[in-house]
Formats: structure tokens, sequence, C-alpha cells
């Protein structure tokens, strides 16, 4: 039992605080918290009866700051299986006291997240500070606004068993047509939740379905009971899942676009999908509360890989209920991969930070849907979109900006954002409008100026998204151009009395150069809670993903969308996130034995950090990345499957970072379950073995230490450093010799501050690179420094 009772510490506790409790305020504010008490001691072959003692545990535990009756009506889950700890609304008073209590590790607020699906909640102003605005499309949620290509289509290899925690999935879609699947493999253990909408139904290929909401109802009030399933109703969950997951569909496109076979990661996995995402309430939907329990069934049902493209704010570990469900997953084996966010360029807004978590940022590939706009003077630009609908074929129509359209009651600048209620019908009509990016949503400009009349709408990027294209599903004929190409137009239409364009119907373009290249929205390091790990840990597809979607809304998820799509092209962090997966997936088949860290560090050493005009990858800006947008650097799975050496991390590990971070043995027994001794001397951030090598603070000098396992063929590997600007860097033993697998070298890498050009390292960040290579294997890490 997690929870042996104590009759003594019971009655006294109770006691007191029911003195308290007599004098309680009846006006008190009760919010709902998650109440985290580490994990249970039972083992897996837990019966039924041991998990409602483990319940009722809670209830005692609970009554006695609350009395019975009440504890009884606080909590509203109860995590029995896994992980240990319950949410139960509460007052803040009692969370506090709560809180002090020793066998309490955290006690947090059941706090909203946010789906990763675009940057543009936080860019395109669909929401300010978490209010939304009356003119929002966020009631429809996130817009399927971005084009998306699943891109591992040359990886055909029958994969294990591959599972998804996401909101919810649309069952009917072929990507999750089971056929020629096997039985279910028997160490499943969940279930389809369809009680509530039996028309959803599992097969063998979506093996399970649960949804969790009593989290939701506890903050945001009760959910219309027509919700009660696991059923995706606005496409981002069913899009993720057959990123990660999706089964061989042939001629799947967008309007045309982008055809061909659409197929997940892993194609032949099995997948299940945990929904905990709701509809919006403010900027959040998914609760902290239902997150956990989501982790709980996952690790029980046997799940193999959790792909989790949700993010929450910068809390502590132990106050961040992503953290904590991946901790006890990554406990389990299971690998747990997570969105990087979609709130960059700036520094530090990286989420997801904890060194058990697989943390992937977004960046393109190398397909594009170009449409050209075509002027009277002859000048031609490449932009993107995916129209449904098109111009007829090389006709000129009159082009203005649409600050020239703008109503007598409106500013020329929210004209030519194209806002609502700001374009005149009678300036518009017939006209290509150019509309400038930036504020409302990219979907809702081509909207406004359809509705206004325009024939076709030109949307210019501004100088902060640059080269940033997406192709998006408008309404109306449209192309998507960079920020130069825009400024040209513009002063065409300056520069002559009848200015006249046409824009071409999108085709799809493949092998286009240079990709990759970082997405502007994708959030960026450094760590802000942990400096010493470097996040985001690697990069993946993230714009333009073709992938399926749900039939209940539109592929732009706005109401005025009428159109139904099979596929959607969408872009984000929460794409990126389950190709990753999907390439964990099939890592897994592999090598079964494998631990979390091995696959982790088999993605990250094997990545790349070259375009493909072997070029370094650049940001929109064409300025060279860094580890603080790709960390390790850009996915290539065909590496990823034979790495040479891995940096490992066992569970024991990850106790000794708890350690470092400041907590006590009291507290991590209680996390862990088993008993644990913190080194001593307390052992330092920069030597966790990590895949990557960040020494945040430099004071002249410091070697770290890391150890690689072999698990390839015997060889000899050699060190190559590349230093950071302002840092030497040895590495000692320079070669390392294994002579079979499994077998581990510890090496040590010194850097040391040059005078002579310490004043870069000093004033920003500095990169280099690790490298052993023998001949074969290349195993690269990256290297960040920064220097006082
Ligand atoms: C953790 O959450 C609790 C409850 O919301 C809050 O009081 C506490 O300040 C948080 N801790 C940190 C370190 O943010
Ligand atoms: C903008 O797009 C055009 C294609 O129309 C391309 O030739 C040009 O290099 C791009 N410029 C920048 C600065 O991205
Ligand atoms: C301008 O007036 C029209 C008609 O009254 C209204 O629909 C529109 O919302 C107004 N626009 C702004 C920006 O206030
Ligand atoms: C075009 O003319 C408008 C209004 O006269 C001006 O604000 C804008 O800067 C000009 N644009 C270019 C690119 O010349
Ligand atoms: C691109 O990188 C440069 C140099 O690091 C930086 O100044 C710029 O802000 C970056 N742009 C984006 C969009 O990330
Ligand atoms: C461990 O930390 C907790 C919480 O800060 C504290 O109550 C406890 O006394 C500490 N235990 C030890 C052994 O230091
Ligand atoms: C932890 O160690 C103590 C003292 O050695 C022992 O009494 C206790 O049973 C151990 N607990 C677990 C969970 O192993
Ligand atoms: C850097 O190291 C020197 C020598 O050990 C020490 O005197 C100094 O206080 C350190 N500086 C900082 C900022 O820690």
């Amino acid at each position: 039992m997690a929870f042996p009772r104590s009759i003594t510490l019971y009655l006294l506790v109770s006691f007191v605080l029911f003195s308290s409790l007599l004098h309680r305020p009846t006006f008190a504010i009760k919010k709902s918290y998650v109440v985290y008490l580490g994990a249970h001691s039972h083992g897996p072959q837990v019966s039924s009866i041991d998990l409602d003692q483990v319940t009722e545990s809670h209830y005692e535990f609970l009554a006695s700051f609350l009395g019975r009756d009440e504890a009884k009506d606080a909590i509203f889950y109860s995590y029995t299986r896994h992980i240990n700890g319950f949410a139960a609304t509460l007052e803040d008073e009692e969370a506090a006291q709560i809180a002090k209590h020793p066998k309490v590790i955290s006690v947090f607020l059941n706090m909203g997240r946010k789906l990763h699906t675009t940057r543009s909640w936080e860019f395109l102003g669909l929401e300010d500070n978490g209010v939304i605005h009356s003119s929002s499309i966020w009631k429809k949620a996130r817009f399927g606004e971005d084009t998306i290509i699943a891109n591992l289509d040359t990886v055909s290899v029958h994969s294990p068993f591959i599972d998804v925690i996401k909101p919810g999935v649309w069952p009917e879609s072929k990507s999750f047509s089971d056929e020629e699947m096997g039985p279910i493999p028997s160490k499943w253990k969940g279930i389809c939740q369809n009680e509530a909408d039996p028309g959803f139904h599992c097969n063998r290929k979506l093996i399970g379905a649960r949804y969790f909401n009593k989290g939701y109802a506890a903050a945001a009030g009760p959910l219309s009971p027509s919700l009660n399933s696991p059923r995706d109703k606005e496409g981002h969950g069913s899009h993720t899942l057959s990123t990660a997951g999706g089964n061989f569909v042939a001629g799947a496109n967008v309007f045309g676009y982008g055809k061909g076979t659409a197929k997940g990661g892993s194609p032949k996995a099995r997948v299940a999908a945990y929904k905990v995402c709701w509809p919006p309430v403010a900027r959040n939907e998914c609760f902290d509360a239902d997150i956990l329990a989501a982790f709980d069934f996952v690790i029980h049902d046997g799940v193999d890989v959790l792909s989790v493209s949700l993010g929450g704010d910068h809390v502590p570990f132990f106050n961040d209920s992503l953290a904590i469900g991946s901790f006890h997953a990554v406990k389990h084996g299971i690998v747990v991969v997570n969105s990087a966010g979609n709130s960059g360029p700036n520094d530090g807004t990286v989420l997801n930070l904890a060194p058990w978590q697989i943390t992937v940022g977004a960046s393109t590939m190398d397909r594009q849907f170009p449409s050209y706009v075509v002027l009277g003077n002859k000048m031609r630009f490449k932009g993107e979109s995916i129209s449904s609908k098109a111009l007829l074929k090389n006709k000129f129509f009159p082009i203005i900006s649409a600050a020239d359209a703008k109503t007598s009651n409106s500013s020329a600048g929210d004209a030519l954002l194209c806002k609502a209620g700001t374009l005149d019908p009678k300036k518009a009509k017939g006209k290509i409008m150019v509309c400038l990016r930036g504020d409302n949503a990219r979907i809702d400009k081509g909207q406004q100026a359809a509705l206004a009349g325009a024939v076709g709408m030109v949307l210019a990027n501004d100088e902060f998204y640059w080269n940033e294209i997406t192709a998006d599903p408008h309404v109306l004929p449209a192309s998507q151009i960079n920020s130069t190409d825009g400024v040209a137009i513009f002063a065409y239409i300056n520069s002559t009395r009848f200015p006249k364009a046409y824009i071409t119907h999108p085709t799809t373009e493949l092998a286009t150069k240079p990709a990759p290249f970082m997405a502007a929205f994708s959030s960026k390091g450094p760590n802000t809670i942990t400096p010493e790990i470097l996040k985001p840990d690697i990069t993946a597809p993230g714009l333009s993903v073709i992938a399926a979607y749900t039939e209940a809304q539109g592929p732009t998820n706005e109401n005025f969308d009428e159109r139904r799509v099979l596929f959607n092209l969408v872009s984000g962090t929460s794409m990126s996130c389950p190709h990753v997966s999907g390439i964990v997936g099939l890592l897994k088949t592999l090598y079964p034995k494998w631990s979390p860290a091995a696959i982790k560090s088999a993605i990250m050493t094997t990545a790349t950090t070259q375009d493909n005009i072997n070029e370094p990858i650049t940001n929109t800006s064409y300025k060279k990345a860094t580890p603080f947008d790709y960390g390790a650097g850009h996915v290539q799975p065909n590496r990823a499957i034979d790495p040479g050496l891995v940096y490992d991390t066992t569970v024991n590990d990850y106790l000794n970072f708890l350690c470092a971070l400041g907590y006590n043995e009291t507290q991590i027994i209680l996390f862990s379950e088993h008993n644990h001794t913190c080194p001593k001397p307390i052992f330092s951030l920069v030597n966790f073995n990590y895949p990557s090598i960040t020494v945040p603070k430099l004071n002249c000098s410091i070697t770290v230490t890391r150890t690689v396992k072999n698990v390839g063929s015997p060889g000899t590997y050699s060190a190559r450093v590349q230093n950071p600007t302002g840092v030497a860097i040895t590495v000692k033993p320079e070669r390392l010799k294994f002579e079979k697998v499994g077998e581990e070298k510890t090496f040590k890498v010194t850097m040391k501050v040059e005078e002579a050009a310490a004043k870069k390292a000093r004033d920003y960040y500095v990169f280099g690179q690790l490298t052993w290579s023998d001949g074969k294997h290349n195993v690269r890490s990256p290297i960040v420094v920064k220097a006082i």
C-alpha cells in the first residue's frame, strides 16, 4: 500500500484541522488541485481490491484535513496504478496545509495546457494574454491552417507497437483501418471507452481509446454529455496520431495537393488514443488532473511510445503534470516524445524541459505548394497555398493593397491586415487584395477578403515571418509570399495607374531547396528550468504536414468552413513531435530492450545540422540556426537505427538529477518507490549523461564527464572536436576502444575559456560539437557554452 495509515497522525491532524474547519469562511473559493504523492509500492500485478484500498487511503488522507464526507466530495480523481496522488477541489488554505504533509511531494493547481497546433494562437492575435477577442475564431479553436506531410515514406518496416496519448481520434479514418493487421498483442490491457458513443469503434489498428474530462469539468465547468467520447471533433488528435502510426492510405491528398500514400512513421504500429483536451476555455483546453489520469492508464494499458503534443508553462518539474507523468512512463520503459512549443523565435520559450522527455522542434520539409503571383509588368513571385479554388487561367485582375479598401470607420493598418469589418466591398469587389501577415489568423484574412468580394488574395509576410511560408487551405484563390516579394508587390501597385495580376493554381513541388530550415514559430532554448540540459533535443518536419483529419469540421476549423477533408495540411511542433514518435516506434521494434534514454541518444547523435544543399541549417531569416533551435539537429531515421554508441541513463540517474536539483532523499523515495542515496558530494548537473553538453556558467575552466555504451560492432572511436568561439576543448582519452556490445567507457571533456577571444563566449552562448567516430559511425553531440 502506498499509504500505510497512521492512526495517531490521522487523529492529530484531523483534530487540529477540524477546529480550523469550524471557522472556515463560507465564501471561500474552491479550486481544483492535484495532490502528488509520488509512486506506488504495489507491483504491476495489483488487484482491484488493492486499487480500491489506494483510493480509500486517499480519502482517508484527505479526510484528516477536511472530514470524511467533505473528502469524498472533493476528490474527483484517485491515481491508483502507477502515479500516486489524487485530484480534488480545495480551498487555497487547505491546499497549503496539505502541501506541508511529509508524504506529499507537491500540490499544484489543475491548470490548463495548450495544444501545440500552430504558432498562430500566440502570434496571430487570437488571444491576448489569455483574453479571447470577440472576433476570435478561437471557439472552433485551432486552425488547421497549415499543410503537412507525413514524411517517413521510405520506411516500410513492420513496426511494433506504438501508442499515442492524444486528444482523441477520428476512428473512421482509413489511417486507422486494421486491414492486414494481426490480432491485438496479448500484452494490451486497454479498452475502447465508447459506452456513451456506441458509434465509436476500435479495431486491430486503433486498439484502444479512453477519455478524461473530470479535471476539465472541475476547472471549467461541466461538459456536454455528448462529449463523453474519445472521438476527435477537431482534427488535431487524428492528425498527430496518424502521423506517428497511421496505416497506409493510397491516394491521400488535400484538395488534390500533395497526392500520395499517407502513412505514419510506424505505419504498422497499433495506436491508441487518450483524449485529454476539450473545447478551449480561455487559452487552455487540456487540464493537469486529466493528463495525469491518462498517464496512469497509459502505463497500465501497455503503451510503448507516447506522443504528447501539449505544453503548459515554465513551472518546476513537480508542478508540471507532463514532467511528472513522463517520469513515471519512462520509468516503466515507455518513450515519451513531446513538442517544444510554438512560441519561437524568442529565446527561452521551449517547454517540456525534463531530461527524460524527448523535446521536438519544427522545421520545413522539401515539399512546397507553389502558387505564383504574376504582375502586369511580368514579374513573377513564388508563394504557396492549397486553396481549393482557382482563378481563371492567365486572366488578369486589378490588384490593390488591402489598405486601399479600408472602410471609413477603420484604420489603414487594420485594413492592411484584412481584419474583420475593415474592408469595404465597394472597393474590394472583383479585385486581388494584398493583405499583410500578422495579428489575425492567416485563414481569417482570406475569409475577410472573400467576404468583401475579392477574387483572390496575396498574403505578404512581414519582416518578422520573413521566409516562413505555410500552404494554407484558403477559401479563395491565394498565395502567401515572403517579405521581400511583398515589398516588391506593394511598390508595383504604387508605380502604376492600373496595377493588375493573376495567381496561378497551386501545384505540388518536391525536392525543394534548401530544406529543412527552422520554423520561426518553433520554441527555442535555452532551458529555463535546468539550463544544463539542452532543449529542444531534436527537430523534425512540422510545416505543411498532411495527415488524417476529423470530418467533424472543415480544414480551417472555422465556423464558415463547410468543406470536409479526409486529410489536412497543418503546421506546428504538434506535427513534428509525432514524426519522432513514429521513428521511436521503429527503433522500439528493432531494439525492444533499449532504454528510452538509449533510443533518444540514437536519435540525437545521428541527427544532422546540414540541409539538403550541404549548408548549415538556417532559420527563416537565412541565418545559421543553433542548437537552441534544433537541439542535436534534424532527425535522420535511417542513421538512428545504427548509432554505434549511446549515452544511456537509468532511472537511478534521473533520481541523481533530482538530488542535484535539491530534492532530498525523503522526497526522492516517495517519487521513486525505491530507496535512493543521493551521491556525495552532490553530483553536478553538467555531468548528467545526456547526449548533448551544456555549460551555462563556465568560469575559466571545467571538466565534464560522459559515458558511452557500445551498441554496434567492436571498434575504436576517435574524438573530433569543433571548438565554440572563445573556448578550447580537450577530450581524454582521445580514443575509445570497444571489444564487445554493451561495453561502457567514460571520458572527460575539459573546456577552457581562451582569454583572447573570450568576449563572444561571455556575451552570449557559443556552440561547438564533439564527434566520436570509428570511420563508420559519427556519434555527434552539440556543445553549448556560456562563459562568465
Ligand atoms: C506549485 O503550485 C502551487 C499550487 O498552485 C503553488 O502554490 C506553488 O507556488 C507552485 N510552486 C512553484 C515553485 O511554482
Ligand atoms: C523570396 O521569394 C522569392 C521567390 O519569389 C525568392 O526568389 C527570393 O529569394 C525570396 N527572398 C527572400 C529574401 O527570401
Ligand atoms: C465599421 O462599420 C461597419 C458597419 O457599421 C461595421 O460592421 C464594422 O464592424 C465597423 N468596423 C470597425 C473596424 O469598427
Ligand atoms: C505605397 O504607397 C503607400 C501610400 O502612398 C505607402 O504608404 C507605401 O509605403 C508605398 N509602398 C511602397 C512599397 O512603396
Ligand atoms: C535567425 O538567427 C539570427 C542570428 O542568430 C537572429 O538574429 C534572428 O533573430 C533569427 N531569426 C529567427 C526568425 O529566428
Ligand atoms: C526533505 O525536504 C522536506 C521538504 O522540504 C522536508 O520537510 C524534510 O524535512 C526534508 N528531509 C530531510 C531528511 O532533510
Ligand atoms: C529503505 O531502506 C530502509 C533502511 O535501510 C529499509 O528499512 C526500508 O525497508 C527500505 N525501503 C524500501 C522501499 O526499499
Ligand atoms: C571563478 O573562479 C574563481 C577562481 O576559482 C573564483 O575566485 C571566482 O569567484 C569565480 N567566479 C564566479 C563568478 O563564480
